[in-house]
C-alpha cells in the first residue's frame, strides 16, 4: 500500500456500506485469524535459525531511532497480511484527513492538528480555510520570550526578587506530557531553576511543592485547556491564597501578575480566575489534552530547556510527522508499531503492553503513554456509535530497566500472560553524567539487550538440563521464550529524539485507533465520574444526604464521616 493512493474514507464519500463493514468481518480480518492459527508451532528460534537476514529486513531506521522489530512473532506474511488489513481500513486516508485540518475528530467536531505544533513557519496548515501555521509561531516566540525572562532571571517577582522555583499546576495532558519531557531532559535543563509538578487534588501534593518555596520567588503555570478543570482550579485557588498571604492582600493585581501566568484556550475563565490574559500562552481547540506538550502546555519545560532546545524537540517531532506523512506502510514506522499491537491485541490475546525504557531520565514515559493511549483508544464504540465486537487499547504499564527486572519481570518470562513490550535504551548516558558513573551505562544496557534475548528465545527444558540442574527443578528453571520485544535504540535521549519518540508513539496510537475504528481524539469517558464526584463532595463536607447513591458507596460515604469526624 502507498501513503499516496487516494482510497477516500468510506464515511467521507457517502460509501456507508463500505464503512459499515465491521471490522472482524473483513476478509484481511479473518485471513489474519487464520494466519495466526497456524502460528501456534511457530518459535522465535526457528525464524531466527531459517532466516538469516531476518535482522536486517525487520530493522527500521527513522531520524535517529533504530528500531529492531526482529522480536516479533511476525513473518514477511504477517507484516503483508497486517498491510493488507491497514488498507482495508483505509488508514492513510484518515492519516492525510487529520493532517489537512479535516474534522476527525466526530464526536466534538474539531480538527486534529498537533501536528501543525511543530511544522516550520513556512508551511502552510488550514482549518476551516485559515492557516493555523502563523499563531503557533507567535506563541512559540511569546513563550520564548518569556523563559528568556526567567532563565535570565529578570522576571521578577512582586518583591523584586528573581523568581527561582516555578510551579507548573495542570493534570492530565496539562501535566503528564511537560513533567515526563521535564524529566527526560532534565541533563539540559537549567540546573539553577527549580521545578515541581503540582496535580493532585490531594492537598498534599501542592503541600510538597511550597514546603520549602520562597513566596517572593515562587511563579505558578497555572495549565488547563479548559480552565474549569476542578482540581487544577482547586490548586490554582490555594497557591494564590498562599502567595498573597504571604506577598500582598486580597485582590492584588500586581503580585498575581509576576506570580501567575496562564496556559489555556479559555481566555474569559482564565480572566474570570484573575490572571490578566495578556499574561497568557494560548493553544486551541484542535489541540487534543494528551497531544499538547508541544503547544503553550510546555511553557514549564520550555523555561527549564530554553527555547533553542525546546526548538529541537519540535524539529524531533516534525521529523516522525513527516515520516508518518509520506513513507509507505512497509516501511512506515508508526503503521508498523500500530499494526503489531493489533495483531496482538486482536489475535494473541494480550490485553497489555509494556514500555520499559532502559534510562532513570525516562521514569515518568509510561505514564505519559497511559494517557496518550488509555484515553485514545480506551474505547468500546465505533466512530459512528456502534459497539466494537473487537478489543481495543491495551492497559499500558511500564517502569525504568532495570528496576522492574527485579519486581514484575518473572512473570514477564514465566507467567501466564502474554505480554509484548517495548525495550527503550540509548547508547550513551545523559551528555553531564559525571565520569565516574558513565561506566555504569554499559551495564544498563547489557541488561536491556539480555532481556531481550531472554523474552525472545529463553531457555528450553533440554538446556537446562545440559547444565546439571537437578530434574525436579528443571520445568521451575525452563524459559518458554516466544515473548515479543521491540527494541528502539538512539544514540542518546536528547530533545529532538524525545520529540521523535513521542511522535511516533502518537502516531501508533492514531494507527490503532483507525483500524479498530474508534474515535481516538475524544474522552467521553472521563465525564461520569468528575459528576458523581460533585455530586458527593458537598455530603463529605457538608454532611447532606446524597440522592440516588447505591448501597455500597452510601455506606462507604457514611463510614467516611464517621472516620473523618473521629
Ligand atoms: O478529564 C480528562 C481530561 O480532560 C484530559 O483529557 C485532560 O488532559 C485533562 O483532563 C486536563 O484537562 P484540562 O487541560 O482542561 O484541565
Amino acid at each position: 500500500m502507498s501513503a499516496s493512493t487516494p482510497l477516500p474514507r468510506a464515511e467521507a464519500t457517502g460509501d456507508r456500506a463500505e464503512a459499515a463493514i465491521a471490522l472482524d468481518r473483513r476478509d484481511e480480518w479473518k485471513a489474519l485469524g487464520e494466519h495466526r492459527s497456524g502460528f501456534d508451532s511457530t518459535r522465535l528460534r526457528d525464524l531466527f535459525e531459517s532466516d538469516p537476514e531476518r535482522v536486517d529486513r525487520n530493522t527500521q531506521r527513522v531520524g535517529d531511532l533504530h528500531v529492531d522489530l526482529s522480536k516479533n512473532l511476525v513473518t514477511d506474511r504477517t507484516w503483508q497480511l497486517l498491510a493488507d488489513l491497514a488498507r482495508a481500513t483505509r488508514v492513510a486516508d484518515l492519516r492525510d484527513a487529520m493532517l489537512r485540518g479535516d474534522r476527525i475528530n466526530v464526536t466534538e467536531d474539531r480538527a486534529v492538528l498537533h501536528t501543525a505544533l511543530r511544522a516550520p513557519s513556512e508551511a502552510v496548515i488550514r482549518t476551516d480555510g485559515h492557516n493555523v501555521v502563523p499563531e503557533v509561531h507567535r506563541v512559540l516566540n511569546h513563550m520564548a520570550w518569556f523563559a528568556e525572562q526567567v532563565r535570565s532571571r529578570t522576571w521578577l517577582g512582586r518583591t523584586g526578587r528573581a523568581v527561582t522555583r516555578v510551579v507548573n499546576i495542570g493534570i492530565g495532558g496539562s501535566d503528564l506530557g511537560p513533567a515526563m519531557a521535564y524529566e527526560a531532559l532534565r541533563p539540559y535543563t537549567d540546573r539553577g531553576l527549580e521545578f515541581r509538578f503540582v496535580s493532585n487534588v490531594d492537598g498534599a501534593d501542592l503541600h510538597e511543592a511550597l514546603i520549602d518555596a520562597d513566596p517572593a520567588t515562587t511563579l505558578f503555570v497555572v495549565v488547563s485547556k479548559t480552565f474549569t478543570t476542578q482540581e487544577t482550579i482547586a490548586n490554582a485557588t490555594e497557591a494564590k491564597r498562599w502567595l498573597l498571604d504571604a506577598l500582598g492582600h486580597e485582590g492584588d493585581e500586581e503580585a498575581v501578575a509576576r506570580h501567575f501566568v496562564a496556559v489555556s484556550t479559555n481566555a474569559d475563565e482564565v480572566s474570570r480566575f484573575g490572571i490578566d490574559t495578556s499574561h497568557m500562552f494560548e493553544f486551541w481547540d484542535w489541540v487534543g489534552g494528551r497531544y499538547s506538550y508541544d503547544s503553550a502546555v510546555g511553557l514549564s519545560l520550555m523555561v527549564a530547556l530554553g527555547p533553542e532546545r525546546f526548538r529541537e524537540m519540535l524539529r524531533g517531532f516534525h521529523v516522525m510527522d513527516e515520516h508518518f506523512a509520506t513513507a509507505p506502510p512497509e516501511t512506515n514506522l508508526p503503521f508498523l508499531l500500530g499494526m503489531l499491537g493489533v495483531w496482538y491485541g486482536g489475535f494473541h490475546d494480550a490485553h497489555s503492553h509494556a514500555v520499559l525504557p532502559y534510562s532513570h531520565h525516562m521514569g515518568r514515559f509510561p505514564a505519559y503513554l497511559q494517557q496518550l493511549d488509555m484515553e485514545s483508544n480506551g474505547k468500546s464504540v465505533q466512530r459512528d456509535g456502534r459497539p466494537v465486537g473487537w478489543h481495543t487499547g491495551p492497559v499500558v504499564w511500564g517502569t525504568p530497566g532495570t528496576n522492574g527486572q527485579h519486581a514484575y519481570f518473572q512473570l514477564l518470562h514465566q507467567g501466564t500472560r502474554f505480554v509484548p513490550a517495548d525495550l527503550i535504551g540509548f547508547a550513551r548516558p545523559g551528555p553531564d553524567l559525571p565520569a565516574h558513573l558513565r561506566g555504569q551505562h554499559d551495564l544498563l544496557m547489557a541488561n536491556l539487550f539480555a532481556q531481550g534475548q531472554a523474552l525472545a528465545f529463553g531457555r528450553t527444558a533440554d538446556e537446562v538440563a545440559a547444565e546439571g540442574v537437578p530434574a525436579h527443578l528443571v520445568p521451575h528453571r525452563t524459559f518458554p521464550g516466544n515473548r515479543p520485544t521491540t527494541t528502539i535504540l538512539a544514540e542518546q535521549l536528547t530533545p529532538a529524539v524525545l520529540g521523535q519518540l513521542v511522535a511516533l508513539y502518537e502516531h501508533k496510537v492514531f494507527v490503532q485507533g483507525a483500524v479498530w475504528n474508534v474515535n481516538s481524539f475524544d474522552q467521553w469517558g472521563v465525564q461520569l465520574g468528575k459528576v458523581l464526584a460533585k455530586r458527593v463532595e458537598p455530603a463529605l463536607t457538608e454532611g447532606e444526604q446524597v440522592p440516588g447513591l447505591d448501597a455500597s458507596t452510601a455506606a462507604l460515604v457514611e463510614q467516611y464521616r464517621r472516620m473523618r469526624h473521629r
